[in-house]
């Protein structure tokens, strides 16, 4: 195979690969980016990846010869594939004036070839199709492995068995999920790593592109107001918090096997915890941020069944409308015991963070959609005005970093109310993202598929990140498993279990 052929549909690693930008500036002329989808008849596909794709051409960030191709076993022409991409167009570019147009051009760029995704042979004949364009050129190739996690390996090891495609990079983007527990997921990667060099596989969780998250380390390092003020001295607790208006509906079946612990916090919240507890890199290389986000990882206490609390959504009748219950799906066991929501109560033992509770809840059906990092910080010693007002005895700092929707950050401070009195209110300082910029804010998948094409890993998971996260939960995930623990059942719209409550409460906290 490749990796010791060093030849393959797959082409071989540039040695050690670090951020690799040639094929944008020193060889453009030169050099070609194929870009294949593999499941371009899928849901993420459509949904994510076109648009993003369109996007970034839109906005002149792909290189200037480069080729899309769709590889699905569904049949289909290119004609087939153009229309299909044109129609699923749901990126914030759709709005634009001459979207037609680029479109178009495009569409021009976009190929696709039928195959078995355990068929060396149908590979080796997209690899033939690649090589008609990248004739004379230097050939790169992302593949984006959009497809169910069981025929990951078959995909990456049929296509890299074919022929050689010369001297330029191949990387490979692996959705989520990662496996299902340490050794799912340690078997995924020891597969992978027979046909991949590690720096050619780009786990991507797609969190970590959205924009808010990305400045949570500008928040930090580059504002002096905030970093002193990071750590157990001041911050009382920080709550990671991810909700959905919408059940399961049409995901059913995948989330069954996995449930909202392994969708959305072993990586999502964990990700974003990590970034957010993490010791100032060394630089903003994407192994010195790495490395720090894989130390906070590994200084995380082991995960109690008594700090988590699980639910999931039953059926609930509001304005005539019934909303289904989660076991409604008919693609659920009716018996399913997989939940739909978790909060946890989780700690990081190391001198920065010693004691202070990082809140996780996630949950889907639940009263809004929202994904947010509030840090409430803690009260100030001896408070002169402690005794003015009533609620604001109590009323302390937070800091609120609004992920989605609608992007802010905010700060809460107690400040005087004006007049001649001594009235205290608490007002909010507001960065509120579409007051402040005028330009739409890019979708988390184009920027990542644009660092994978310029070899940026610094927003990907490298390995070690990967068994630290899976280390931390599944020896919960299995005694929950294990001990068939009952899910608190709460209304589709509700703001979820009340045990959610109990556990904040346990460690003094409200959630916001
Ligand atoms: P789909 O279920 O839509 O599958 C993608 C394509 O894979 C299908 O169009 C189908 O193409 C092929 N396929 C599906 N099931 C099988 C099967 N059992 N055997 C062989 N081929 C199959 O997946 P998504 O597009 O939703 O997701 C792709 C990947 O991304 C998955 O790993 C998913 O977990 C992950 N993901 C998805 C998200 C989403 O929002 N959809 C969000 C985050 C991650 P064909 O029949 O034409 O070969
Ligand atoms: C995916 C989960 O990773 O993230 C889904 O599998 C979830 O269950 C989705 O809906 C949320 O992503 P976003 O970007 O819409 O918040």
């Amino acid at each position: 195979h490749f990796k010791k052929l060093k030849d393959g549909l797959f082409s071989a690693p540039s040695s050690k690969e670090s951020k690799d930008t040639t094929v944008f500036n020193v060889n453009e002329s030169e050099s070609t980016v194929s870009i294949t989808v593999v499941g371009a008849s899928g849901d993420l596909a459509k949904k994510k990846i076109f648009p993003a794709l369109f996007a970034l051409f839109y906005e002149d960030f792909l290189p200037k010869h480069f080729t899309i191709y769709g590889y699905a076993r569904s049949k289909m022409t290119d004609a087939e594939l153009r229309d299909m991409v044109s129609k699923t167009l749901t990126c914030r570019i759709d709005k634009r004036e001459n979207c037609g147009e680029k479109m178009d051009q495009f569409l021009q760029r976009c190929f696709y070839h039928s195959g078995q995704y355990d068929s060396q042979d149908h590979f080796a004949e997209l690899d033939k199709k690649l090589k008609e364009h990248e004739v004379g050129r230097v050939p790169n190739r992302l593949f984006y492995l959009s497809i169910p996690p069981n025929i990951f390996i078959d995909a990456v090891r049929c296509a890299s068995s074919s022929a050689s495609s010369g001297n330029g990079w191949t990387r490979v983007i692996v959705e989520k999920p990662f496996g299902r527990d340490s050794e799912s997921s340690a078997a995924l990667t020891k597969a992978l790593k027979q046909y991949l060099e590690e720096d050619q596989i780009f786990r991507i969780d797609h969190y970590l592109g959205k924009e808010l998250v990305e400045n949570l380390s500008v928040l930090r390092f580059s504002n002096l107001i905030f970093e002193p003020l990071w750590s157990r001295q001041y911050i009382r607790n920080v709550q990671l918090i991810f909700s959905e208006d919408f059940g399961t509906e049409g995901r059913g079946g995948y989330f069954d096997n996995y449930g909202i612990i392994r969708d959305i916090m072993q990586n999502h919240l964990l990700q974003i915890l990590a970034l957010f507890a993490m010791e100032t890199p060394v630089s903003l290389d994407a192994e010195d941020i790495r490395n720090e986000k894989v130390k906070v990882l590994r200084s995380m206490r082991p995960l109690q069944l008594e700090n988590v609390v699980t639910g999931q959504y039953k059926s609930h009748v509001r304005g005539g409308i019934t909303y289904p219950a989660y076991t409604d799906d008919k693609t659920v066991p009716k018996d399913s015991l997989t939940p739909t929501f978790a909060a946890a109560a989780l700690f990081i033992d190391n001198a920065r963070w010693d004691g202070v509770p990082f809140l996780m809840k996630a949950g889907k059906a639940l009263h809004n959609k929202r994904a947010e990092i509030r840090v409430q910080f803690r009260h100030v010693p001896g408070n002169l005005y402690r005794d003015i007002g009533t609620e604001l005895d109590h009323a302390t700092n937070e800091l609120v970093i609004r992920v989605q929707p609608d992007e802010a950050i905010v700060l809460r401070i107690n400040n005087k109310v004006p007049g001649l009195g001594m009235r205290l209110d608490r007002s909010n300082l507001n960065l509120h993202y579409a007051a402040r910029y005028s330009k739409e804010i890019p979708d988390a998948y184009e920027r990542l598929l644009l660092d994978a094409i310029e070899g940026e890993r610094r927003l990907f998971i490298r390995s070690d990140e990967l068994d630290a996260a899976w280390a931390l939960f599944t020896p919960l995930l299995k005694e929950i498993e294990e001990k068939k623990v009952i899910p608190e059942y709460y209304p589709y719209g509700s703001r979820g279990p009340v045990g959610a409550h109990y556990l904040a409460a346990r460690y003094k906290v409200r959630w916001g």
